[in-house]
């Protein structure tokens, strides 16, 4: 069985699907291991590393492609790539099912098997293997530092000989995986936490973490979905929303906003009027940039200042953290690799919730419900 790792080439991103210590526990097992040349510089994982750890480093990506049973990315390959893959080859790498229908098509046809690591049903058992949290949680910190970096205050309260400064107020929107981490940086860094999120169920963990929870009374209560993410709401609720948000943006130094729901546009909570009224200097990160931004004036890669409101638009947050997030992801993947691989070899077992929800493609079908 051989198992090969693919160089990213995505732009920004400096991830890799497997760092070298993974690879040790992988070859432990008797699985042959396979490193494109230089997959892990950009994450700081030298080849002589992957060496080390047992794996051999492949120059030519035709033949690591052509050899290899499983290969595993951070961003899926191109379909240039994946043509070069045997029948029966399995994938393992962010997916994005949904937004890529072409590409489910193209593996299907091609019969690869896919397994998708931003499907994992978002469950206890499978809290080891949950890539999503784990970036969430890479982008929700990085997010924090990168307003106090853009901010020309302190985050925490200074008493100096020349007087006292009092702490800078930051309101975070949305308290999922990313959020939560943010009010946690936010706190250690010392400044004065608010948070809201639409999903009443994480007031408690908001306020474990030190953080006023801000409440707004929403005619539709049922906020949340089984699967516990966020539903759209309603037009009357967003307006109430919005004008909560609105007096408490004005007073705040720093926004980060992390709002998403799933397949649907990035919800709007802050409007232009609002940032308008925010005080000079303060600073909007907007984590939903890529899914078209909580705030009207976000535009993905780039900082916009606006009123003297600096509205900063990160893309692919994680790479920022490349060593950690490969390392994390590389854990991840370890643990959906143990599931799936019975007598060191891939055993589709759809009795399995995780392997069902999380297989894409496989013998030429759909497999995931979701998808289907
Ligand atoms: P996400 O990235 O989909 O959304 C981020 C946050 O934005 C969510 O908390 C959502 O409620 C909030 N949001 C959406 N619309 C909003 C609006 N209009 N205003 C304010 N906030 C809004 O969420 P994430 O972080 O991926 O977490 C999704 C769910 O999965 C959560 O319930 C989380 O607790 C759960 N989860 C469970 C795990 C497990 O048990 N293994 C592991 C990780 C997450």
């Amino acid at each position: 069985m051989i198992i090969a790792v693919l160089k990213e080439t995505a732009e920004y991103e400096k991830r890799v699907a497997l760092s070298p210590e993974v690879v040790r526990q992988l070859v432990s097992d008797q699985i042959e291991i396979l490193v494109e040349k230089n997959a892990g510089l950009a994450s700081n994982f030298l080849d002589s590393s992957y060496q080390e750890s047992g794996a051999t480093i492949v120059s030519s990506k035709e033949e690591l492609l052509s050899k290899t049973d499983i290969l595993l990315s951070v961003q899926a390959p191109s379909q240039d790539d994946l043509s070069k893959l045997k029948s029966g080859a399995v994938l393992i790498s962010f997916i994005w099912a949904l937004q890529n229908p072409d590409l489910v098509t193209f593996l299907k046809e091609h019969k690869i098997s896919s397994l998708g690591m931003d499907a994992i049903p978002r469950i206890s058992r499978a809290q080891n293997m949950d890539a999503l949290s784990s970036m969430s949680s890479i982008a929700g910190y990085k997010a924090s530092l990168i307003a106090a970096n853009e901010l020309d205050k302190y985050f925490p309260m200074m008493m100096t000989a020349a007087g006292t400064i009092p702490p800078s107020k930051a309101l975070i929107l949305g308290a999922g995986v990313a959020g939560l981490q943010a009010i946690a940086t936010c706190r250690k860094l010392g400044a004065v936490v608010e948070a809201f999120d639409v999903r009443p169920a994480v007031k408690e963990q908001v306020e474990s973490l030190g953080a006023k929870f801000i409440e707004v009374e929403l005619s539709d209560e049922e906020t949340e979905t089984k699967g516990g993410y966020a539903k759209e709401l309603t037009e009357d609720d967003k307006l109430k929303q919005r004008e909560l948000i609105h007096q408490h943006a004005k007073k705040s130094d720093i926004i980060i906003t992390t709002a998403l729901i799933p397949g649907r546009p990035a919800p709007l909570l802050i409007t232009k009027e609002m940032v308008a009224d925010m005080k000079p200097g303060s600073v909007i990160v907007d984590l939903a940039a890529e899914n078209g931004g909580n705030c009207e004036l976000t535009e993905a890669g780039t900082t916009q200042i606006v009123n003297e409101v600096k509205v900063v638009g990160p893309v692919n947050l994680p790479s920022q953290l490349a060593n950690h997030a490969s390392t994390l992801y590389a854990k991840n993947m370890l643990a959906l690799l143990n599931l799936l691989l019975k007598d060191g070899k891939p055993n589709f077992d759809f009795e399995d919730e995780i392997l069902l929800n999380t297989t894409i493609t496989h013998n030429g079908e759909i497999i995931s419900p979701m998808i289907k």
